[in-house]
């Protein structure tokens, strides 16, 4: 089965308000309006509404970064799965490398926010990977299913249309070099092949993205790669001729 291809943005703590919607507006006017691939923004919280508003009737759609693990309560600086989806977020980041690392996020903290977000019916991007040490050593694989078995417990296979696994290696994210083609596609075959195994029942498995120093250049030779349905992308994301690039060339990349 064909299914649409994701290029999902992820401007993470970037531009302002006066940068962030000029780019907004760059893409749209940039953008082949019929190009059959979703395309997703996650801005920073402040502003979600922002950006809301420019992509409204587009083929736009808005992620929040990150949502917390709790409905609603005391949690002082905390934003709320209701919270970004009022400010008109369809999408979530969830499990990010870089909130894993600074943040002290845990498989069970991600685990609650993917469940969460599947009862608020938010689409949910749950991003794994392993740290350059991890691959060292030669943990690849128990380090991605730990955090796929952990971060997909208690998820329903009817909610697994609504998932998008995010493979993004912590140790080429930033470093302007992305992983190579063949280590992108074991890892991408890995992953395919523990979602059947622990969603054996399930019609439509999640789809899982790539994520690392995606550019113009290199986006060719990864989108063509088999289970690879889309890319998660960081600097490139915040120019939007490079941005555009990556977007048409995943267009051009199926029938
Ligand atoms: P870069 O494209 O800057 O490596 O960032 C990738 C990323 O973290 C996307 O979530």
């Amino acid at each position: 089965m064909t299914r649409k291809k994701l290029v999902f943005a992820n401007w993470k703590m970037n531009l302002n308000s006066d940068s962030a919607s000029q780019l907004v507006k760059d893409i749209l006017l940039t953008i082949n309006k019929d190009i059959d691939v979703e395309i997703v923004i996650a801005p920073p919280f402040p502003y979600l509404n922002l950006v809301s508003k420019l992509i409204e009737g587009t083929k736009i759609d808005l992620a929040s970064q990150n949502i917390f693990h709790e409905e609603n309560g005391p949690y002082t600086g905390e934003v709320s799965a209701q919270m970004v989806i009022d400010m008109g977020s369809s999408w979530v980041m969830i499990g990010h490398s870089e909130r894993r690392q600074h943040l002290l996020e845990t498989n069970s903290m991600i685990n609650k926010k993917l469940i969460i977000s599947s009862s608020n019916n938010l689409n949910a991007i749950l991003c794994v990977g392993e740290t350059y040490d991890e691959r060292r050593q030669d943990k690849i694989f128990p380090t991605i299913s730990d955090q796929l078995k952990r971060g997909l417990s208690e998820i329903r296979k009817e909610d697994l249309s609504n998932i998008v696994i995010g493979y993004e290696p912590v140790w080429v994210i930033g470093s302007g070099k992305s992983a190579k083609p063949k280590d992108i596609l074991e890892v991408h075959n890995f992953i395919h092949e523990m979602l059947v195994s622990l969603f054996p029942k399930a019609e439509e498995l999640p789809r899982i993205v790539y994520g690392g120093s995606v550019n113009s250049e290199n986006i060719e030779s990864i989108i063509s790669l088999e289970n690879v349905d889309g890319v998660l992308v960081g600097n490139a994301a915040l120019d939007c001729k490079k941005f555009c690039d990556i977007v048409m060339k995943v267009g051009g990349s199926h029938d």
